[in-house]
């Protein structure tokens, strides 16, 4: 009872940021994300009636105790699922940095949930595997389709109405996402804590949620008029805004390094000379800057002259999980 899953990251345009509801990881807002195409997980389960517990290796190491029971916990739910009390030796691999704001809890939990279930032979469509996925990491539910992605937060409390959809393909609007690196160890707040912290002591935490259904809107109409400009400076503008939110915590969330500054002034100071180019960045230092496939070359070329980019990694938007 054996499958293996792949699942590409995806980056968030109008972030989740904030839960309703931590043991369904139900969220307070809606997102949306493009799915990427160079950033990925590759999951393989096997369930075996002979195994005692659980086991979970993590880039060809048994992982840590926390990492661990995260994916056991979601093994219960796949368990549940299926009626079944098999246990599974669950081998994952990375092609992305770990807990470094590049979002490998989504590709990790999208890619593990679709292997899972399709070990066990569980007949779940799109939306049933999104609601699934999301209960292992929150953006992981947007991780099952390809392209641009929105997440509806939902209203129910049992979280059935709360998972992810595909507003475009990937085919359909041509984007190019530069992924610059500034840091690539694992950050010291995960995304998990920093965002209950803001929730329950950030002071501004109100403002965004008064907000951030407004910026839904405006970027799913760029995306309908395929307005790149329009979509570039709502995603920029709402990923600031989701950093303030953390600095008004106690104590505040800071992800970002002295090279996160240098990239968003070289950003801004591109835009000034007339390049369509925007910022957005996860809970991590690192930046995605967004531009149209004309301008990769030139804006990688200039951001990689500044001394605190370590590498620029060049991503368009990708596919949803595949099996392999
Ligand atoms: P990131 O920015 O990488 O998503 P987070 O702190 O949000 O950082 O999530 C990282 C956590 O996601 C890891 O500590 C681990 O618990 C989990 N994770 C990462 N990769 C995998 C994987 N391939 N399979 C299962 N869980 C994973
Ligand atoms: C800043 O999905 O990693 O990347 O649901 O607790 O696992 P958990 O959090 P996670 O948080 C992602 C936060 C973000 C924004 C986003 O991807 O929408």
């Amino acid at each position: 009872m054996k499958a293996a899953a792949r699942a590409n990251t995806n980056i968030a345009l109008i972030k989740y940021w904030g839960k309703r509801d931590e043991k369904l990881f139900l969220p307070m807002n809606s997102s949306l994300s493009i799915t990427l195409d160079r950033f990925y997980t590759e999951t393989s389960v096997e369930f075996r009636e002979e195994l005692k517990s659980d086991v979970f290796l993590l880039n060809n190491k048994p992982a840590g105790e926390a990492e661990a029971n995260k994916v056991f916990r979601f093994l219960d739910n796949i368990r549940k699922l299926a009626g079944t009390k098999m246990y599974a030796v669950v081998i994952s691999e990375n092609m992305v940095p770990t807990a470094a704001g590049f979002a490998s809890s989504a590709s990790g939990f999208a890619a593990l949930a679709a292997a899972g279930v399709k070990a066990l032979n569980l007949n779940l469509n799109e939306k049933e595997l999104s609601i699934l996925a999301r209960q292992g990491s929150g953006s992981a539910c947007r991780s099952i389709y390809g392209g641009y992605v929105e997440w509806q937060k939902g209203e129910r409390g049992d979280g059935m109405d709360s998972y992810a959809n595909q507003l475009l393909t990937e085919k359909d609007l041509d984007i190019c996402i530069l992924s610059v690196l500034v840091e690539s160890n694992q950050k010291k707040i995960s995304s998990r804590e920093g965002m209950k912290r803001t929730v329950e002591t950030s002071p501004f935490y109100s403002g965004w949620l008064d907000t951030v259904e407004k910026d839904l809107e405006k970027a799913k109409e760029a995306i309908r008029n395929r307005d790149f400009q329009s979509l570039g400076e709502t995603a920029e503008a709402n990923a600031l805004k989701m950093h303030a939110t953390m600095l008004g915590a106690k104590p505040p969330v800071l992800y970002w390094q002295s090279g996160t500054m240098e990239i968003i002034h070289q950003v801004q100071s591109l835009r000034m000379s007339g390049i369509k180019v925007y910022f957005t960045i996860d809970a991590g230092p690192n930046v995605k800057v967004l531009c149209l496939p004309k301008d990769e070359q030139k804006v990688s070329d200039t951001l990689m002259k500044l001394p605190a980019v370590k590498q620029i990694i060049t991503c368009h938007p990708g596919s949803g999980i595949t099996y392999v």
